[in-house]
């Protein structure tokens, strides 16, 4: 569930923070400055919502006609759900801050990477674990070798980076974040985009392409499910800010199947089909046996998916079930879980309750 930005792309990040400046980059060392970096400069392109997302839409949305090193790769197995896509591009293409809530493992965050690697828009992914602090976004006071000597110099935070480069910027379970975090994004959500940096008496403005978007499991009002933990009630003057909210929650059983015969092609054959509609079907058994409190674990779309994959590694059904999700339920509920697997595969796994006399279990 918690994958963003990783110690590489981190690295990569850091490491284009500290290059020397360009003329691109305007940096005057105080008052106000403004990022004047390159939608100008960087060649746009009109690009068809239905050729390159593949569902029908007359849609022209603009995206940029060069890849950078900071565009995510493309995964085309990717399979895009309308109304997701359609807010993600309402974000990219007019500015709008969009917010992405729903279950774990329904494609939020790989969702808006993957709209943004078809518009060619760089785009960078924080996640707000407890470890990501004021200071990784912000910035700080760095003593840096220049010409042989050690001066102190300023380096940049990610936000101020990614403002000033044009980035749009993740910020992955956003309802995670740290109070001195959060108010960070507040004061940036507050005045016109623009964000100051108080300790150096500085303003930045954002660039043209700079995008905010952020996912979350909760919406902002603490967790009810009792599957969250570690998230907190976001203030509600910050959730106001955000201009689009969608929920991405479980898609249709068809869509679903569609999207696990992609990441598991070797499955696309007739036997496979069957195979696939069982698995999405007990997974849907399990989201019903949650919402009934039969249950207390959920299978995610990202687990469907692993267990295709591990199905075609081990090639046996029942063995990559137990591995991708029976072994983290409880041990009490795995007759539940085996009732179900009976339910859709027809095989009795051995936790499965004996009839009793009578015949019935
Ligand atoms: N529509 C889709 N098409 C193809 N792959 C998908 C789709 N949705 C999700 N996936 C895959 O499922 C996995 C989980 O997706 P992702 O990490 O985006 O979920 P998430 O909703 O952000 O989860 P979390 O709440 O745990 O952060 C990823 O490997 C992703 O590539
Ligand atoms: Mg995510």
């Amino acid at each position: 569930m918690k994958e963003a930005c990783g110690v590489q792309e981190k690295a990569a990040v850091r490491d284009h923070m500290t290059k020397k400046p360009t003329k691109n980059d305007s940096k005057s060392s105080s008052g106000s400055e403004r990022a004047h970096a390159d939608k100008g400069s960087a060649r746009t392109v009109k690009l068809s919502v239905q050729d390159i997302f593949g569902f029908p839409s007359n849609l022209q949305v603009e995206g940029f006609a060069e890849r950078t090193e900071f565009v995510p790769e493309i995964d085309e197995a990717y399979h895009f759900d309308p109304e997701t896509t359609l807010a993600i591009l309402a974000g990219f293409n007019h500015d709008r801050r969009v917010l992405i809530q729903g279950f774990h493992g329904t494609g939020k965050s790989s969702h808006i990477e993957q709209v943004a690697a078809r518009l060619n828009w760089p785009l960078i992914r924080i996640n707000l674990d407890g470890h990501v602090s004021r200071i990784d976004l912000i910035g700080k006071d760095a003593i840096v070798l220049e010409e042989g000597k050690q001066v102190t110099k300023f380096r940049e935070g990610f936000l101020p980076w990614a403002m000033i480069h044009g980035a749009a910027v993740v910020f992955d379970e956003y309802d995670a974040g740290r109070p001195d975090v959060m108010f960070v994004i507040q004061r940036l959500m507050e005045s016109n985009g623009k964000l100051t940096l108080t300790d150096q008496n500085r303003v930045i403005h954002p660039h043209p392409a700079f995008r905010l978007f952020a996912t979350a499991n909760t919406i902002g009002l603490g967790d009810a499910s009792g599957l969250y933990h570690g998230t907190n009630p976001v203030n509600q003057g910050q959730m106001d800010r955000w201009n689009i909210v969608v929920k991405l929650n479980y898609l249709p059983a068809a869509e679903e199947e569609k999207i696990v015969l992609k990441k598991a092609p070797s499955m696309d054959n007739k036997n496979g089909r069957v195979q696939v509609r069982s698995m999405v079907a007990l997974a849907a058994l399990t989201r019903e046996g949650f919402a009934a409190g039969d249950i207390s674990t959920v299978m995610s779309p990202r687990t469907v998916m692993s267990w295709a994959d591990n199905y075609q590694i081990f090639g046996d059904m029942e063995k990559s079930f137990r591995m991708t999700f029976m072994n983290k339920c409880d041990e009490a509920e795995y007759p539940v879980i085996a009732e179900y697997y009976q339910r859709c595969f027809g095989t009795a796994m051995p936790e499965l309750p004996k009839p009793a006399a009578g015949g019935r279990i």
